[in-house]
């Protein structure tokens, strides 16, 4: 049977529309909000907003490059959450009167799982290595830290969370205190690549099993800067480089210690990145060093499906509606993982 899914995600700030066909690729579109870009961070009103301006443009687009029509649509898939309630509202009821009016099913997504099925977005006569299952997946974005064990596509066990703050969020809080625009995760990448990643440290955390805990990085990060700057004001200034490339090696080594932690405790060596901070080139160089180490198959999607994007959501609809996964039209969003 032939399947063409139209994805829709809409849970931050970003609009975005793909299509995929038999599990492959054909387009990609999306929107970027610059509206935030002053406030230091999202604004969920001026998100929602946006998202009502975007999507039907976005959709429009994403068809035309695939070379679609709506009535090739098999199915909508949507990010149902977690995200931002107001912004998810605009894509599930974008996704529910497609439904009606071209009386095709829809599918609710998982955002977090679409970024780990990410790893399996492909293009047409594309041979890439897909990672084999049961394979382990560090998820990290800006709102979630997760170890998972992915059983099959759509069967999937959390074995660690972080406590307190995401990896992302790690990156985006540390860069605000360095005055760097939203959101610094990238940014700090690109100047960590001239820094010494060992020209500061950072108290490590101490946390039970498989979770993960960034809010003491964040502090330490934070009180050292503060320390430095009343002995000399141009500490930041001048020292940006290395406080990026320190910053990162911290939180690339955090993570990476739970990761083989979690490897040893399983026994998997099919080892996976997703998630927004997944395009991190600290973290993706340090874990193909310890995959060497360690024998391991390491993975990740590509950079452009790491952060977030609609292919994802799509890739997860089509695994959805082969098992014929589909929603009633009375679901609502969830801002809440826990709430999925
Ligand atoms: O997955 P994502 O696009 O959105 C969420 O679901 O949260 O992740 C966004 C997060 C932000 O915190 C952003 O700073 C971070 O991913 N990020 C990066 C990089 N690219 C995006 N962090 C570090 N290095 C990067 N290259
Ligand atoms: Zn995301």
């Amino acid at each position: 049977m032939s399947a063409t899914i139209l994805g829709i995600e809409s849970s931050c700030d970003d609009t975005a529309a793909a299509v995929i066909e038999d599990g492959y690729v054909l387009s990609g579109s999306v929107a970027n909000q610059h509206v935030h870009m002053k406030y230091g961070g999202v604004v969920p009103e001026l998100a929602s907003r946006a998202h009502q301006q975007n999507i039907i443009p976005v959709v429009e687009t994403a068809l035309a490059d695939a070379g679609k029509e709506l009535k090739d649509i098999s199915a909508v898939a949507f990010t149902r959450g977690p995200g931002l309630i107001g912004a998810l509202l605009v894509g599930s009821s974008f996704a529910k009167g497609l439904s009606l009016a071209l009386n095709i099913p829809i599918i609710d997504v998982n955002h977090l799982h679409a970024h780990i099925l990410a790893l399996f977005i492909c293009r047409r006569g594309e041979k890439r290595p897909l990672p084999k299952f049961p394979f382990l997946c560090l998820l990290v974005s800006g709102g979630h830290t997760q170890l998972v064990i992915m059983k099959s596509h759509l069967e999937l066990e959390i074995i660690g969370q972080t406590i307190d703050d995401a990896a992302g969020e790690a990156f985006d809080k540390c860069a605000k205190v360095m005055n760097l625009p939203y959101p610094g995760g990238p940014l700090i990448d690109k100047m960590a690549g001239e820094g010494n990643p060992y020209a500061f440290s950072f108290g490590k955390p101490v946390v039970k099993g498989l979770d993960f805990s960034f809010s003491g990085l964040k502090t330490s990060f934070l009180y050292l800067l503060r320390d430095r700057q009343l002995l000399d004001a141009a500490f930041l200034e001048n020292n940006l480089n290395d406080l990026c490339a320190s910053l990162q090696h911290s939180i690339v080594d955090i993570l990476l210690s739970k990761l083989t932690h979690a490897s040893a405790n399983t026994g998997i060596k099919e080892i996976a990145l997703a998630g927004g901070v997944s395009a991190n080139s600290g973290l993706r160089d340090a874990l193909l060093k310890l995959g060497r180490k360690h024998n391991w198959n390491v993975y990740f999607p590509e950079i452009q499906y790491s952060t977030d994007n609609a292919a994802m959501i799509a890739i997860t609809g089509y695994y959805k509606f082969l098992k014929k996964q589909f929603a009633p039209l009375t679901i609502t969003p969830v801002a809440r993982f826990d709430q999925l």
